[in-house]
């Protein structure tokens, strides 16, 4: 008991620690936002330096001092990261902060093209520094000192190796939690590029759209993106994102422009413009490679690979709900310095056993579990984040938002004015553990999950899972997730809390008696040959042996309470063991009974820990 007390002191500390580190407000009243910059000023500041930036290929890094010398010349560089693309061999570049926008177009207004290649003369921040004595006369330059760069390799992941080897010398789950999200989220870099990237396709449609804005959103700018995460774009060709200005507000302009009227309604009109900028995208832009079109979607996006960044993109026209939805979930993980660590966490987890997969299909997506997540916080005894509905209640005038198609996405960019207080101090390896258990005993046959009420409802409809989407209230965002995949989800989180418990109740971290120490998070991701109850009991094709996991166990129970070919868990607690026994044994039964009644699926669940308790 002692030592339990001693290890939450330990943990308390540990999280102030970091809450400080991260200029989060006080440990002791999480969930106030003061000092955080909003995500218009986020995205405000991120689209600035982007405009201040250009990116040169260099034939390694040791070009820099020179590259750096060179390119003084058109105005006082604030910093520069290296970054390598790895392809068939490794390509180098530099990515340079001018001090203002105006010094970044005079070194690309500077450029020269390539008089070698027959490519079309257009004109990007992404550039190349070719060897002295070419082409043009050079800039007589100052010798300038290179300050050090800020990045080397800066987008290089981390190893699995090196990130296995520092959740292993972690000192407690905690740890383990903060180093896996500090190793593996978007860094600094990865954010300059991706706004470059929105930033090319925003000027190469400025002649005729001088309102155009392109956007990045969704993972790379809601704090919840790891790196190498796809880049969301979203194309507009007025700017009718963010606020309005109090002067368009107050007074409407009396000259309007002629424009063209659309030839059709307004989603094949998208998907013809859509179809014509993938074209555009396709010839003109440099870096742009492998352009796709998908435009039946429900969401028409068009897909491509920038080259010179190493970023996989999705382009949209018509998400502004999307993009809202980001600046929510950008809100969320400010509020608190636990969500986003969490979040991660469990992304993580579900990644590694198989629940979510990088394609779109009959799977949870990254997105709808990141609500999951959410509405957990918002359910617990001491909610940790606020409800959707109060955010939309305590909006001002300058937080009205409506997207073209009439979708209110209205709420408080201010969270202070809330008063939300959170009282709960829950560690993460807490917050880790109930999350597992409350998924185990959530209704998903039933209950629908509603972020904006912070409660589950009755489901609407038949979907295996029903998550309301926030913005939308009448759409499912999880309608994608077959029944098959959800119960995967639950069995997977009721594996997830089995392990995890008997990690967490064993007080102290085993020692190293080799180099294949294994504990905390390590087992937890330690997937599939964890010997606990597999998933795909009970469906085709992924059914397997449900007789492996309790039939031979009983077979081979007088000597061995495992199954031939699968290794043994080791519980480190007694009681746990016991409780996954008697669990494993109720489970059994309610098997036989399902058998005995000709039920491929179950219309009950196994009973799951809390309620055998
Ligand atoms: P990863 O790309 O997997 O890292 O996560 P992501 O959060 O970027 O998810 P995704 O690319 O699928 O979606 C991008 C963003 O679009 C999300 O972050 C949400 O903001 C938004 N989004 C996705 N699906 C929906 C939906 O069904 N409804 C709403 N309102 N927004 C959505
Ligand atoms: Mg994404």
């Amino acid at each position: 008991m002692n030592s339990l007390v001693r290890r939450s002191v330990q943990q308390l500390n540990r999280w102030r620690t970091y809450c400080v580190k991260h200029n989060a407000p006080e440990a002791a009243s999480p969930g106030r936002n003061a000092g955080k910059p909003i995500y218009e000023e986020f995205i405000g500041r991120h689209q600035r330096q982007a405009q201040c930036s250009i990116v040169v290929q260099v034939s390694s890094e040791k070009s820099y001092a020179e590259l750096y010398n060179y390119c003084s010349y058109f105005g006082s560089i604030l910093g520069a990261h290296h970054y390598c693309v790895r392809q068939d061999e490794t390509l180098h570049y530099i990515l340079l902060e001018y001090a203002t926008p105006g010094e970044a177009a005079a070194a690309i207004g500077a450029g020269v093209t390539n008089g070698e290649l027959s490519g079309v003369p257009v004109r990007s921040p992404f550039l190349w520094f070719r060897a002295a004595g070419g082409g043009r006369r050079s800039p007589k330059l100052v010798p300038n000192p290179a300050p050090a760069l800020l990045s080397l390799d800066g987008t290089q992941l981390v190893d699995q190796g090196q990130l296995l080897g520092l959740l292993r010398g972690a000192a407690d789950i905690e740890e383990q939690v903060l180093q896996l999200y500090e190793h593996t989220r978007l860094n600094e870099l990865g954010i300059r590029m991706r706004f470059l990237a929105a930033l090319q396709v925003q000027q190469a449609i400025a002649g005729m759209f001088p309102a155009a804005q392109a956007q990045p959103f969704g993972s790379s700018v809601n704090g919840f993106g790891r790196m190498g995460c796809d880049l969301d774009l979203i194309l507009r060709f007025d700017n009718d994102m963010g606020a309005k200005s109090p002067v368009e507000a107050a007074v409407p302009s009396r000259l309007v422009y002629h424009t063209k009227e659309n030839l059709s309604n307004g989603r094949s009109q998208t998907q013809r413009h859509m179809e014509c900028f993938g074209d555009m995208l396709h010839l003109f832009l440099p870096g742009v490679c492998h352009v796709r079109r998908i435009l039946q979607a429900r969401v028409p996006i068009i897909k491509y690979h920038h080259e010179h960044l190493d970023l996989e993109v999705d382009l949209s026209m018509s998400n502004l709900t999307g993009f809202y939805m980001s600046e929510l979930l950008y809100m969320f993980g400010e509020m608190d310095p636990r969500v986003r660590p969490l979040t991660f966490t469990i992304r993580r987890w579900a990644q590694t056993c198989g629940l979510t997969n990088p394609s779109p299909g009959r799977w949870i997506s990254n997105f709808s579990l990141t609500c999951l997540v959410m509405f957990f916080l918002q359910h617990l005894r001491q909610p940790i984040l606020p409800t959707i509905g109060a955010l939309a209640k305590a909006a001002e005038s300058g937080d009205s938002r409506v997207t073209e198609d009439g979708i209110n996405c209205t709420f408080t960019r201010n969270v202070d004015r809330l008063g939300f207080r959170s009282r709960n101090q829950s560690s993460l390896s807490e917050l880790l553990l109930q999350f597992f258990e409350f998924y185990s005993q959530f209704d998903f046959h039933n209950r629908a999950i509603s972020l904006n009420e912070g409660k589950p409802l009755s489901k609407p409809d038949h979907s295996a899972m029903y998550i309301v989407n926030p913005l939308e209230q009448l759409l499912n965002v999880s309608k994608n997730v077959s029944l098959e995949e959800c119960e995967r989800l639950r069995i997977e989180v009721r594996n997830a809390a089995w392990v995890l418990e008997s990690e967490v109740e064993n007080a102290s971290v085993p020692e190293a008696d080799g180099q294949e120490l294994s504990w905390g998070l390590l087992n937890l991701f330690k997937h599939p040959e964890k010997a606990v109850i597999r998933p795909n009991m009970f469906f085709k094709p992924r059914m397997v042996e449900v007789s492996d996991l309790f039939e031979q166990k009983e077979a081979g129970a007088t000597s061995s309470s495992t199954a031939p070919n699968q290794p043994a868990i080791t519980y480190k607690s007694a009681s746990v063991r016991q409780q996954v026994q008697s669990i494993k044994a109720a489970t059994r039964s309610e098997l036989k009974q399902l058998r005995g009644s000709g039920s491929s699926v179950p219309t009950n669940s196994p009973k799951n820990r809390r309620s055998s308790r």
